[in-house]
């Protein structure tokens, strides 16, 4: 039987997350694990904290603490963030656990015992008034590839090349801010050259069609620009330590470590639920797929496939559909200049409003390119889309059913043509809704979504109940009930997009039974007779108050 191992990008325990985090990886995988939930498919969606990397390190001594004070500290913000979220995770693990230790050291021990690392010792960037070595984030310089002036030892976020320190040009320290000098140490890389035609062979000529364009054009210019051998090791006293007597003092790269961390969660998960975590690994009918943003795809279809090739027994990845970035009234989304809507911070001043969120970071979500939010967006498709369309819809339908019926869902005569008609075109928003899923296109599926409410309201509006109450007593029956399956079919259909509201309406509707996706509305959902509950609000108006409020937070921090 085909399964789904969903896993999305372990965050970084340095900060806390913010709307380019959810709208770029947390919610599409989240959307897409849910409705394949729906399909009655087997599903894990795998996370973690990624807890270790020299991002932590330097927060840590900025905020003269430990590492490990600062990941306790992140690791329980986010967490919760997610789970406010209703980011529905099987598993959310942390890389400091013994389980990952354990998995990672072993997995480079393999790689290690079968020859798969090539051992150099040569000059690295060494701070000579700190004495460290300067690895990764510990020193910023010109990128090699796009001459931006501020990339890291490891990365260069302007251009998105996966770098080595040693290459930098005027490479300067953030711990001193000194020109580093160079000095002799030893360490063990993964000949990536050696991967080339394997990454060739499986991306670049068999998933042109299948894969994002973004995805497939950086594999194929890292590709043509030739892959080097990449240190797995460094010399950091912060990460897991790498496994053998001759490394002493040196730590796993974080690179390595991390990705291992899908791994790990999922044994965590395993051992809890009493399953085989090898069949979500290491078994050809799983599918094996990993939400990310742009900055990670260097890792998840070069690196880390390369190290699952070289240990042998593992699935590759079958899409990794990374999406670009998110703005924020229109400049970059930055955590160090606080430019930012934390998603701690959103939740206390809109509580329960998750899932308009939710909603607007999908509306433009960054699929294709980089893509903005504004506050004024945000409140316009609250009021023009949630509160007019969605909402709206769903409160005329119970209100009628309970002014005329008291609640209870009237009997219908024959459906009209017409009745017919629109029954129809919600099934085909439905399948709709699911294929674009499946092709990751997460913004046509939320419009196709809300514009199920659009086909509900429009069915009102063109056959009018109110006026036909008193002639027409059977029509008006026919047209409430065929309302109330369209009602029905959102509050299933949205559970995706809108986990919390379809939960609210369902038990306006006292519905809980499960339907399979594709089954949905293909029988009426609920009987003539059965009792709904009252209306109530699902969605509310936000006034300009709270968006100048917001605006004001942001500029507060322009000073
Ligand atoms: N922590 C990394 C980031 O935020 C992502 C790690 S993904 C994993 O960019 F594969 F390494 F887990
Ligand atoms: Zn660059």
């Amino acid at each position: 039987m085909k399964r789904y191992t969903i896993t999305a990008a372990l965050p970084y325990t340095n900060g806390p997350i913010h709307i380019g985090h959810l709208s770029g990886v947390y919610i599409p995988a989240d959307i897409y694990a849910r409705y394949l939930r729906l399909c009655g498919r087997e599903v894990i969606f795998i996370c973690g904290s990624d807890e270790h990397g020299v991002a932590i390190s330097i927060k840590a001594s900025k905020e003269t603490t430990t590492p490990k004070s600062i990941i306790d500290k992140y690791d329980k913000i986010i967490r919760k963030s997610f789970e406010s979220f209703g980011i529905s995770f099987d598993n959310y693990s942390r890389t400091s656990r013994q389980i990952h230790y354990d998995t990672a050291s072993e997995f480079f021990q393999k790689l290690n015992s079968s020859k798969k690392f090539i051992e150099m010792t040569s000059d690295q960037l060494f701070d000579d008034t700190s004495k460290k070595f300067l690895a990764d984030r510990f020193v910023t310089g010109t990128c090699p590839i796009c001459s931006y002036k501020d990339a890291y030892g490891d990365q260069c976020e302007k251009c998105g090349s996966s770098l080595n320190a040693i290459d930098l040009g005027n490479p300067k320290s953030t711990l001193s801010g000194e020109k580093p000098i160079l000095k002799k140490t030893k360490h063990w890389y993964l000949p990536l050259n050696k991967y080339e035609d394997f990454i060739r062979g499986w991306i670049l000529d068999k998933h042109k069609e299948d894969w994002k364009t973004n995805v497939y054009g950086q594999v194929k210019s890292w590709i043509e620009e030739g892959l080097k051998p990449r240190a797995v090791t460094r010399d950091l006293n912060w990460g897991i330590p790498v496994p053998i007597k001759e490394a002493k003092g040196k730590v796993l790269y974080v690179w390595f470590d991390a990705p291992i961390g899908y791994i790990s969660s999922t044994k965590e998960w395993a051992l809890e639920n009493k399953k085989n975590w090898e069949d979500y690994w290491k078994n050809d009918e799983t599918e094996l797929v990993h939400f990310i943003g742009k900055d990670n795809i260097v890792f998840h279809c070069i690196i880390f496939p390369s190290m699952l090739r070289a240990h042998g027994g593992y699935i590759l990845p079958k899409n990794v559909p990374a999406n670009e970035f998110l703005n924020l009234e229109g400049e970059k989304i930055s955590t160090s200049k606080n430019w930012a809507v934390w998603i701690h911070e959103y939740l206390e001043d809109f509580p329960d409003k998750e899932d308009v969120m939710r909603y607007v970071l999908v509306a433009n979500m960054p699929e294709t390119k980089d893509s903005d939010f504004t506050w004024k967006d945000f409140q316009a498709k609250n009021n023009n889309e949630l509160v007019a369309i969605y909402g709206n819809y769903v409160n005329r339908v119970i209100v009628l059913i309970n002014k005329y019926y008291m609640g209870e869902v009237p009997t219908p005569e024959i459906l009209t043509k017409e009745d017919e008609k629109t029954i129809k075109s919600i099934k085909l928003a439905r399948d709709k809704i699911g294929l674009t899923i499946e092709k990751f296109r997460f913004r046509e599926s939320n419009s196709e979504m809300i514009n199920i409410a659009r086909i509900g309201n429009k069915y009102l509006a063109d056959n009018e109940p109110w006026k036909k109450i008193k002639n027409e007593p059977e029509r008006t029956k026919t047209i409430l009930f065929v309302s109330i399956q369209i009602v029905s079919a959102l509050a299933y259909l949205s559970e995706p997009f809108l986990p919390f509201t379809s939960l609210k309406l369902k038990g306006i509707l006292r519905i809980n039974k499960q339907i399979k996706w594709n089954e949905i509305l293909n029988n009426n959902i609920i009987k003539s007779g059965h009792q709904i509950n009252g209306g109530s609000f699902l969605f509310e108006k936000i006034e300009d108050g709270e968006i100048h409020s917001q605006y004001q937070k942001l500029e507060k921090t322009k000073k």
